[in-house]
Formats: C-alpha cells, sequence, structure tokens
C-alpha cells in the first residue's frame, strides 16, 4: 500500500504538469481526491494493513493527500491568473500573432555613401578603394604638406609609428592614384577616415568621398559643375552653391563649398547658425606641386579634386543636429531610415 501511494502521488504530479487548461482541473479533482477517486481506493485497503503498521501508512497517506491538495491548489490559481482562463503562463499561447524578427538595414551613412558614389558613377566617375592606415608619406608628403608644415596641425592625426598612421582624409587616393595612371582621370575614393576630434559636429572615425578629375583644360567650372549637379541629385532641389575662399595645401584656389541651408533654404535658422549656408565639402584645382610630385607635367594637365563628409550630408538630408547619434546603435533612430 505504501508503494500504491507513492505512485499515485508521482502520476498525480505528472498530470498536473501537463494539464494547461482550467476546464480539465474538475476531471482531475475527481479522478484523484474525489470520493471514489485513486487516493479514497488505495485507503480503502488500510484496513487489511497489520495493527503495528497501520500509523505509519495512515501518516504518509495524509502527507501524500496534502501533498497532492498543495500541487492541485497551486495549478488552479496559475491556470485562474492567465489572461484567458484556458492556458498556462509558462506555455506558448499559439493562438497569437507570430512576431516576425525586423528586417535589417543599411545604417543610414551606408544609405548616403552609396548614393553619394551612384550619383558620381552616373556622372562617368570610377570608383578606387585604399587602405584605412596609411603611410605619412601618401597622407601629407605626397600632398605638398612636408614634416613641420603647420597645415599637418589642422588634422589631429592618430600616428601609428613615425611614418605610419590613420589617415585623415581621403585625399592620400588622389596620390595613390596618378602615381599608378596617366590622365584623364575621373575618380571617387570613398572610406573611412580618422581623427581625434569629437562633439556634436566630429567623430573620431568618419566617411568622406575623395573625387577629382584630371584632364587637359580642365577648369573651375568644371568642379562647379560638377558639384552642382550633385547636390540637386542628393538633396532633391534645386540649391544655391557657394564657393568660400580657403586654403588647403595640394590644391589652389582653394574652396570650401557651402549650400543654402536646406532647414530654411537660406532664411535663417538654428542649424545653419543664422547664415543661410552650410558647409558640406573642401575643394579646389589641383596645385602643380602634386602634379610634378606624381610625374605629371602641370604645364599640360588639371584638374579638379574635392572631399565630402559622408555625415555631414547625412545630417543635411535628414535634419539630425548631433553627428553622434548615427554611432550610439539606438534601434529606435536607425530603424528611421
Ligand atoms: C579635407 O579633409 C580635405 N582633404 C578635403 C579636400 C579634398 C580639399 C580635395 C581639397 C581637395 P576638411 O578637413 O575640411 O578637408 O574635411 C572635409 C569635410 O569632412 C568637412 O567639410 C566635413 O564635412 C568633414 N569632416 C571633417 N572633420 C570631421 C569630423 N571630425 N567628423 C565628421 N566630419 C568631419
Amino acid at each position: 500500500m505504501e508503494q500504491e501511494l507513492q505512485s499515485l502521488e508521482t502520476e498525480a504530479r505528472q498530470n498536473l504538469q501537463s494539464l494547461d487548461d482550467k476546464s480539465l482541473l474538475e476531471d482531475f479533482r475527481v479522478r484523484f481526491l474525489g470520493r471514489k477517486g485513486k487516493f479514497s481506493t488505495i485507503m480503502r485497503q488500510l484496513g487489511t494493513v497489520p495493527a503495528e503498521d497501520r500509523p505509519r501508512v495512515g501518516q504518509l497517506a495524509n502527507s501524500i493527500k496534502a501533498e497532492i491538495e498543495k500541487l492541485f491548489e497551486a495549478k488552479q490559481q496559475l491556470l485562474e491568473a492567465s489572461p484567458d482562463g484556458s492556458r498556462s503562463h509558462t506555455g506558448p499561447d499559439l493562438t497569437l500573432p507570430g512576431r516576425y524578427p525586423a528586417p535589417g538595414k543599411l545604417h543610414p551613412i551606408s544609405q548616403v555613401m552609396n548614393e553619394t558614389c551612384a550619383i558620381f558613377e552616373n556622372l562617368g566617375f570610377s570608383v578606387a578603394e585604399g587602405p584605412d592606415i596609411e603611410l605619412d608619406y601618401y597622407n601629407f608628403e605626397a600632398l605638398n604638406i612636408p614634416a613641420h608644415h603647420p597645415a599637418r596641425d589642422m588634422h589631429d592625426t592618430f600616428y601609428v609609428s613615425d611614418s605610419v598612421l590613420l589617415r585623415t582624409h581621403t585625399s592620400p587616393m588622389q596620390a595613390r592614384i596618378m602615381e599608378a595612371q596617366q590622365p584623364p582621370l575621373r575618380v571617387i575614393a570613398p572610406g573611412k577616415v580618422y581623427r581625434c576630434d569629437s562633439d556634436i559636429t566630429h567623430t573620431p572615425m568618419f566617411h568622406q568621398v575623395e573625387g577629382f578629375l584630371v584632364d587637359k583644360n580642365v577648369s573651375f567650372a568644371d568642379l562647379k559643375g560638377v558639384l552642382t549637379v550633385f547636390t540637386q541629385k542628393m538633396f532633391k532641389k534645386d540649391l544655391p552653391l557657394r564657393f568660400r575662399p580657403s586654403f588647403f595645401p595640394f590644391t589652389e584656389p582653394s574652396a570650401e563649398v557651402d549650400i543654402a541651408c536646406v532647414m530654411c533654404d537660406g532664411a535663417g535658422c538654428r542649424v545653419c547658425k543664422k547664415t543661410g549656408w552650410l558647409e558640406i565639402l573642401g575643394s579646389g584645382m589641383i596645385d602643380p606641386e602634386v602634379f610634378k610630385m606624381v610625374g605629371y607635367d602641370p604645364e599640360v594637365y588639371s584638374g579638379f579634386a574635392f572631399g565630402l563628409g559622408i555625415e555631414r550630408i547625412a545630417m543635411l538630408k535628414y535634419g539630425i543636429d548631433d553627428i553622434r547619434l548615427f554611432y550610439e546603435n539606438d534601434q529606435r533612430f536607425l530603424a528611421q531610415f
């Protein structure tokens, strides 16, 4: 009888574990704990147990009954509390609509980078990529920035060794390509660049697209034409451009290019600091000194070059006023693009 009682406890426990519908609770109670149920049936044999064993078996029977009742009540409470009264919290609810994994998307910077490259490719530029870890020679020397030139200070460079660094701009690709190929050239070089710089408009790693065109009789008007088409296609508006005199050791003359503020159409707002203009890139006519370094004759060839900041373009395109948002990996931000 003791064995039967113990088997009954195991059986009741297993039954309750798989029971997940409130309407089956009563059936369980009648089968196991009812007057004609399994427990009562076993208890009817108590009279046949020798008198000296009866107290022990009686005690075991009481504790097993109490245990089954406890398990039953716990299950009852669990099912009563479940939302539709019929299923356990722990099991899956197969009537609920399925959950779909959110589809992956390209990062907004990758989207703007791809769009930028596509615009220039449609204008006949080919795409070239170069190393992020660059020689000092290509990053500076070949671009007319010798050692100790004050222009090096503007770049906040991460050095790997005296002659190796993380490139501070994509302009070294001008020297690399011109050294290896003869004009005419029409090339863009997209990629990551690095500067020890961080605030709401600067990040230590950002993206640039270098563009340059070298041929006979290339003029500043060609540069202006190419950049005008780019801004019209990128911002889907006929935005005025402004060339502001500037200085880069590898271009002469040099200009920083502003577009009419995309937020206020040039009227003046917080984003453009009330000027009506926003800077998007550096540019100029390639300096004859750079041509000499790569063996081109500056009397025969001329060319223009520009370097776009992709994060800056993305901020203007989407109206974002803090560049760091792009790199915080906040799904709520990224899912909007
Ligand atoms: C240059 O890097 C030149 N190499 C551009 C150039 C190329 C001039 C060819 C002439 C001919 P600049 O340091 O101004 O220039 O950077 C170009 C653009 O990169 C800026 O207009 C800005 O959009 C972006 N930029 C610069 N620093 C950061 C930064 N820390 N974070 C994000 N964007 C930046």
